[in-house]
């Protein structure tokens, strides 16, 4: 029962100030501790290191904004990743801006012929530069995680694709943009919009994607984006969508995880201290991680 933590202070991935302060946040909220009463054995391995931003944004090769220091921080976190799974640890990864889903996925496929993948968001992370309304690549990891998408970004890590459409599930879902409705489509994701969690109720929702994974995966990734819960529950991070999961929905979907064995490796992105209000978003974020590792009251 070892957990090595990596911390990636990354906001390159989009535009507002404050998400490289997430790992710190998080800490600050008290995961080390939380997980050490749970009896496991924390190694907390630091901050990877990030690169500057592009002083101006105008390479015309792209509009992938800050293109060469989020490849380069991917690859680094993707080399640490890869060495926490060989050395047998459990990967808990911080962001940081979701782009470093990229680096954790290129860490994580080797050790598996069938990677599952749960992302927990209100974005589905599908765009491409084609498609991306932003440029920013925090809108992009998943696609790239599928192969498509800059080559700069897929071609981190062994191989591509990392993962396989049907392998994925989308949780939480309200704000896609129209490339990304059309790839979900053409690819056949499977995805639980905020729609089904109202209908069907989180419960449902989570037995069906774990009975789906179970069958077909031989390990699956968390990739928690703070944005999935409702911005009243999480209001530090820097694109908040209305009407999201609650915390007691997100609760009983880590407390499901941790019952059914499938989680071999997890990140919690987006977290913004200087848009919360009073750490909240990271003290959630420690409260979710603490009920996927095994908390319980009696
Ligand atoms: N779809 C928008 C974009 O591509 C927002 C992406 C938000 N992603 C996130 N990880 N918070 O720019
Ligand atoms: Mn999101
Ligand atoms: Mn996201
Ligand atoms: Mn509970």
């Amino acid at each position: 029962r070892n957990i090595s933590i990596i911390g990636v202070p990354m906001d390159l991935g989009q535009m507002r100030r404050g998400v490289d302060m997430g790992p710190s946040a998080i800490r600050y909220a008290g995961i080390v501790e939380r997980l050490e009463n749970l009896g496991y054995d924390i190694k907390d391995l630091g901050d990877i290191e990030i690169g500057q931003a592009e002083r101006v944004h105008n390479n015309p090769d792209t509009n992938l904004r800050n293109l060469k220091a989020v490849a380069e921080a991917s690859e680094t976190l993707a080399g640490k990743v890869n060495d926490v799974i060989g050395s047998g640890d459990f990967p808990l990864i911080f962001g940081g801006d979701h782009s470093i889903a990229i680096g954790t996925l290129a860490g994580v496929s080797p050790h598996y012929e069938n990677l599952g993948v749960i992302w927990y968001d209100a974005h589905g992370d599908l765009n491409t530069g084609d498609t991306s309304p932003s440029g920013n690549i925090h809108g992009m990891p998943l696609a790239v995680s599928l192969g498509i998408g800059h080559e700069d970004l897929t071609g981190i890590g062994q191989s591509s694709p990392k993962i396989k459409p049907e392998n994925i599930v989308i949780i939480g879902a309200r704000s896609l943009d129209e490339g990304e409705r059309e790839l979900i489509k053409e690819k056949g994701i499977k995805v639980y919009t905020m729609h089904e969690i109202d209908r069907l109720g989180m419960t449902r929702v989570m037995e069906e994607s774990i009975d789906y994974l179970k069958g077909r995966t031989d390990g699956v990734h968390l990739s928690l984006d703070l944005d999935g819960l409702d911005p009243s529950d999480a209001p530090g991070v820097g694109t908040p969508v209305l009407g999201g999961i609650s915390y007691r929905e997100s609760h009983l979907a880590m407390e499901m995880l941790e019952e059914s064995g499938l989680i071999t490796s997890a990140e919690f992105v987006e977290v913004n201290p200087i848009l919360d209000e009073k750490n909240k978003t990271a003290t959630v974020a420690v409260a979710l991680m603490g009920s996927l590792f095994g908390e319980k009251l009696l």
